[in-house]
């Protein structure tokens, strides 16, 4: 297959894991168009539509040049004549505007980008006539949740991006905690920061320790630990239900079953090199910040470092491996449904080669 870096339309694959997407977009006021369109339609539950736009923005993302006219667009995957017809207008058009200024729209994107508030419970505010985070907070009925909480009273710096150098000293923090739990313990960074990101609005990343069975001890080792430390804001602990008989799930957006934690970690400014991202006029030394912990055992690494490195791209092996390959593909496992029989791998290189795909480095997916 086709991979590097095609200049004509017609090379293009239509699955993200057969492009090398850097964070370089020569696309952006176009994604970043469709991507509004795909959150409305998501906020009105039209999956289809919504999960068109958004591969659609893949593929533009993954251009090493500037899409202009239509005229080489129409040979692209992924995009249709609505879409074509919406780049011929070009970036912020009328009907980007037109949500952009929508009042379900900007409350439900409010609401939403509060840690622990999903679209569920932001329609339901929406609907009753709530329309900011006072009206939320005065609202005698409602009762919040601790991760809501905690996404309130963090919200000025959780929604605040984080930066390589602050994603680079919650490294040091955790992999102290882990070294002083198990020598042999390992923290490996993933998600966008291991795409090679500069900023993010979480760290994520993977512990793990050679002695099986242990993976558990290691993750609530590691939350006690930071505890003690007194640099535990919140944490939100989920153990294992990882079944290894299990096949690996059909739905693309499914959760993983790892014991994980979700958690916000404060930040000390003397531990950053460059200092803190902090708003304006804040004089605080410190911030808040939401980082994700999760924890594999150590035959699953491979697929778990696929899965959690994220984007797109991800997405796109799982519907490769199963509509190409007849395989079933998730963060724990590859299932090879011609063979019956699971597929072993030790290196995120042994997972593509299974699938029969040209190896693609991490910082080529961000899709
Ligand atoms: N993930 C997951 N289950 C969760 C949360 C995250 O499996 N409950 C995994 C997913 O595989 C996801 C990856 O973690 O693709 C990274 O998720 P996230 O941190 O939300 O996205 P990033 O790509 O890291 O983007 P950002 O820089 O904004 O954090
Ligand atoms: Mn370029
Ligand atoms: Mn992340
Ligand atoms: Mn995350």
């Amino acid at each position: 297959p086709e991979v590097s870096t095609p200049t004509s339309a017609a090379a293009v694959s239509q699955y993200a894991c057969q492009r090398r997407t850097t964070t370089e977009n020569h696309n952006k006021n176009l994604t970043d168009a469709f991507e509004v369109l795909a959150e409305n339609y998501e906020f009105n539950g039209m999956e289809g539509q919504c999960l068109a736009f958004r591969r659609a923005a893949s593929v533009l993302k993954s251009l090493s040049w500037e899409v202009r006219s239509s005229e080489r667009v129409h040979e692209l995957p992924c995009l249709g004549e609505t879409m074509e017809e919406l780049i011929l207008q070009y970036g912020r058009s009328f009907e980007v505007n037109k949500i952009l200024s929508d009042e379900r729209y900007q409350t439900l994107k409010l609401f939403t980008s509060v840690f622990g508030v999903g679209l569920k419970t932001a329609e339901k505010w929406y609907r009753r006539g709530l329309r900011t985070f006072p009206d939320v907070l005065e609202e005698p009925s409602i009762h919040l949740n601790r991760m809501q909480q905690s996404g309130f009273l963090h919200y000025g710096d959780i929604s605040r991006a984080v930066s390589k150098a602050e994603a680079q000293a919650l490294g040091s923090i955790i992999d102290e905690a882990v070294h002083a739990i198990t020598p042999d313990g390992t923290l490996t960074l993933t998600g966008g920061f291991r795409r090679g990101k500069d900023f993010g609005h979480d760290v994520d990343f993977i512990v793990t320790t050679p002695e099986r069975g242990q993976e558990e001890r290691l993750l609530t080792s590691i939350i006690q630990h930071l505890k003690q430390q007194g640099i535990l804001l919140f944490s939100d602990y989920q153990s294992s239900s990882f079944d290894m008989s299990k096949l690996p799930s059909h739905r693309f957006e499914a959760m993983d079953h790892f014991a994980k934690c979700f958690l916000i970690l404060r930040l000390e400014g003397r531990e950053v090199e460059g200092g803190l991202c902090r708003a304006e006029g804040d004089s605080r030394d410190w911030r808040a910040v939401r980082v994700d912990l999760v924890s594999p055992p150590p035959d699953r690494f491979a697929f778990t470092l696929l899965g959690w490195t994220g984007s797109r791209f991800e997405r796109d092996l799982r519907r490769f491996a199963r509509l190409e390959r007849r395989m079933l593909l998730d963060n724990h496992a590859l299932f090879d449904k011609t063979k019956k029989e699971f597929l072993a791998a030790t290196t995120e290189k042994d997972i593509f080669a299974h699938l029969g795909l040209e190896y693609i480095e991490p910082w080529q997916r961000n899709a």
